[in-house]
């Protein structure tokens, strides 16, 4: 049994694979944390509670001077009854922020309902634990949901407004999570445009330490991912607790330290600029958290992220399925293409071995720059003229699959639909908007834009046979208000959350046969909500090989390698003038759902045999980064080296791909320990011919000869006889 309570002492205890989370109803009423660690035996944990007569505080009405919320680890805290420290809500009820929340009961379901208009992971075993405040009516559910087969609870609340007024929810966030000492370092993404999710890695010190969003999306300066570490924990060894929001807006993950010295963690919805008010039976439901504890390093916590999000996450239908090599028209010839072009393009496209090509911006209204025409979802007759019939039924004769670009969510100033419906562009009256690439953001948080947007979309979906589309979003937002809203102007970057996942929902969920890709100026959004809609995402505008490893490194922490799509592109690479041998960049293309982006036309016959050559060697061992099991072996911004494998469940099979970055003359041996391998079978490996034993691999190592030249790699094959 998954989830389990003791009556009497009133104690919840969530046991997952390997895992137990336990908290209780204690005597004074609030969900007081006990633990969420590797499994211990179901017994009375009250012992457990440190308290301690601290000075200059307060206590709990009643109680004794050490009874201070401060003191205890608390599932749900909240501001105004001696707890000093981060709380998870707060709301305003006419100027009264101060709440008695009492513990009311529970509810355990079999299966675990979607959160209300908000993607989540699919689950069974669930238990609600609701709390009450008397005085209002308001009253806060606590969800939790435990998996047999993953080391992983999810966390969401729901806030109701049982009572007769109105109030605001000024801050809801979707766990806490005390941890019971303060010795941790935090791991978190951060980055930029082109160099999205780089690792970071620093001690908590005393204070509050914060990784958000206020940009609308959730973007590529930080990721909703953060990790807590001890200092000695590795890839393989120490303890690893991770923390990832399934959500695409602005969002805030916190750590404190304060007096007591342990860690309070939590996070959810950034309420820097959000309120929401709430009428009397309504509901806010809070984003999912997903909490991972590993007890054996990072690389437990990344398989366990992968593992929960391809069996419970990403669509089913796509998400181990073989996914299409691309051939994308981008950097092949960005705006500048008509007709005659493409269909060039498309009959040398035909020629690599790829199985899909897909026109990139520039193909629809007045676009032939990225100054005018999004909104206008209209074929682009002047570079066009026989619209885009002529190139689909081309590739479809040359036997690819035909795939589109679109950009739903944003608006040129320039186009008919800006001249046609100004105030559709997030704004604010008397104020000119922030551009970005010379572009606005429609108003999704209001429902005429949506239908304007499905329909517009859909309308070139149903009357072209469309198989794949990629679907961009190129700026953050500015201008945080909605004239609609009136004074519930902090509503705006959730409703407009909730605004994209309606419009995802019809538009994806409405053609069901054509695969779609996600995309944010490369990588800026890139998180488990966006990978519910999108099986796999544009890692970076930045497909320079080397840059790659350090990209698709960071974002292997929580996200599994099938969900980045990396593609080989021209040299030098146009994002950072680079020049890397066409293997190279195969190599690290392969380590996740690859493709191509240059102008085929242009290649040399070498160069297409090359092709062939590197998409029949991606089919060969695709099924490991649609289902293998991650093992990073080196990370390439410490030393010279990266080194990715990936093994297959059953331990049959692993491919080990490494890049050496600067050659280095009378280099010493390189030596790297594979890992997930079965130590008693033996391993055949057929680019060198060897044949050994797995535990002489992974013990003795597995000694990688790189060619000569910078930023080269090999790739190794293990087989087991
Ligand atoms: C973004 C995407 C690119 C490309 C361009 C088109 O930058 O990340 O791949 O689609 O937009 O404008």
């Amino acid at each position: 049994m998954a989830i389990y309570v003791d009556e009497q002492t009133r104690t919840f205890y969530l046991e997952s694979k390997n895992t137990t989370y336990a908290f209780c109803a204690n005597p004074f009423g609030f969900l007081q944390h006990i633990y969420f660690g590797k499994r211990i035996a179901r017994e009375d944990l009250s012992y457990g509670v440190f308290l301690n007569a601290r000075g200059h505080g307060s206590h709990i009405p009643h109680g004794n001077w050490m009874q201070s919320l401060n003191q205890y680890s608390n599932e749900c805290p909240t501001f105004g009854r001696s707890d000093y420290r981060e709380s998870a809500v707060a709301l305003d009820f006419d100027g009264v922020r101060v709440f008695d929340w009492q513990y009311v009961g529970y509810t355990i379901l079999k299966t675990k309902p979607p959160l209300e208009g908000m993607p989540s992971v699919r689950g069974k075993d669930t238990l609600v634990v609701s709390m009450r405040d008397e005085r209002t009516g308001a009253a806060i559910d606590l969800s939790y949901t435990v998996f047999d087969d993953v080391p992983v609870i999810l966390r969401h609340a729901v806030i109701r407004n049982g009572g007769k007024k109105p109030f605001t929810v000024d801050r809801a966030y979707s766990f806490c999570l005390d941890l019971p000492d303060a010795d941790w370092q935090a791991v978190t993404l951060y980055g930029a445009h082109t160099r999205e999710r780089f690792m970071q890695r620093a001690d908590l010190k005393r204070g509050v330490f914060s990784v958000d969003s206020k940009r609308g999306v959730t973007s590529g300066q930080m990721n909703p991912f953060a990790a807590f570490v001890r200092k000695n924990t590795d890839e393989n060894t120490g303890e690893a607790y991770g923390v990832n929001l399934v959500y695409s807006g602005d969002f805030v993950l916190k750590a404190q330290i304060e007096e007591s010295d342990t860690v309070r963690v939590l996070g959810g919805i950034n309420d820097y600029d959000f309120s929401w008010r709430l009428e009397p039976d309504q509901t806010f439901t809070t984003p999912e958290a997903v909490l991972v504890y590993a007890e054996h390093g990072l690389g437990e916590m990344s398989r366990a992220f992968h593992d929960l999000y391809r069996a419970y996450l990403i669509n089913p239908r796509y998400v181990r399925a073989p996914r299409p090599v691309v051939l994308n028209s981008w950097e092949a010839a960005y705006f500048d293409f008509d007709e005659k072009k493409l269909l060039e393009i498309i009959d040398a496209t035909a020629k690599t071995g790829v199985d899909t090509f897909v026109l990139d911006d520039g193909w629809f209204g007045a676009r032939n720059g990225d100054n005018a025409g999004l909104g206008d979802w209209v074929v682009n007759t002047q570079k066009l003229p026989r619209g885009l019939t002529p190139l689909i039924e081309r590739t479809h004769e040359r036997g690819l699959k035909f795939g589109l670009w679109f950009e739903p969510e944003m608006v040129n100033p320039d186009s008919d639909l800006f001249r046609a419906h100004p105030d559709w562009a997030i704004h604010v009256d008397g104020l000119e908007p922030c551009p970005g690439r010379n572009q606005l953001v429609l108003d999704l948080t209001r429902d005429e834009v949506c239908d304007y947007i499905v329909g517009a979309v859909s309308k070139v979906l149903r009357e072209n046979a469309i198989d794949y589309v990629k679907w961009d979003m190129n700026r953050c937002l500015t201008e945080n208000y909605s004239a609609h809203l009136g004074a519930r102007g902090k509503e705006t970057h959730h409703r407009y959350v909730l605004g994209l996942y309606k419009i995802c929902e019809r538009i994806v969920n409405g053609f069901p046969h054509i695969f779609f890709e996600g995309c944010a100026g490369g990588g800026c959004r890139f998180d488990p909500a966006m990978l519910y809609y999108f099986p796999q995402i544009w890692t970076s505008d930045n497909s320079d090989a080397y840059w790659r490893t350090v990209i698709q490194y960071g974002t292997s922490l929580c996200y599994p390698v099938s969900a980045m799509s990396c593609h080989v592109s021209d040299c030098p690479n146009h994002q950072c003038g680079r020049v890397t041998p066409f293997s190279s960049r195969g190599d690290i293309a392969h380590l996740g759902a690859t493709g191509y982006e240059f102008d085929p036309t242009r290649m040399s016959a070498e160069e297409i045999a090359a092709m062939h050559g590197q998409i029949a060697a991606y089919k060969d061992m695709q099924d490991l980064v649609l289902n293998g099991d991650l093992y990073r072996l080196h990370d390439p911004l410490d030393g010279n080296l990266f080194a990715f494998e990936l093994v297959s469940k059953d331990g049959d099979r692993a491919h080990i791909t490494v890049m050496r970055s600067l050659c280095l003359p009378n280099d010493k041996c390189l030596r790297l320990f594979p890992r997930g391998l079965d130590e008693n079978a033996t391993y055949f490996i057929p680019e060198t011919g060897v044949e050994k034993a797995g535990s002489t691999l992974m013990y003795y190592g597995l000694i990688v000869n790189i060619p000569f030249g910078d930023f080269t790699t090999a790739t190794y094959t293990l087989l087991r006889r």
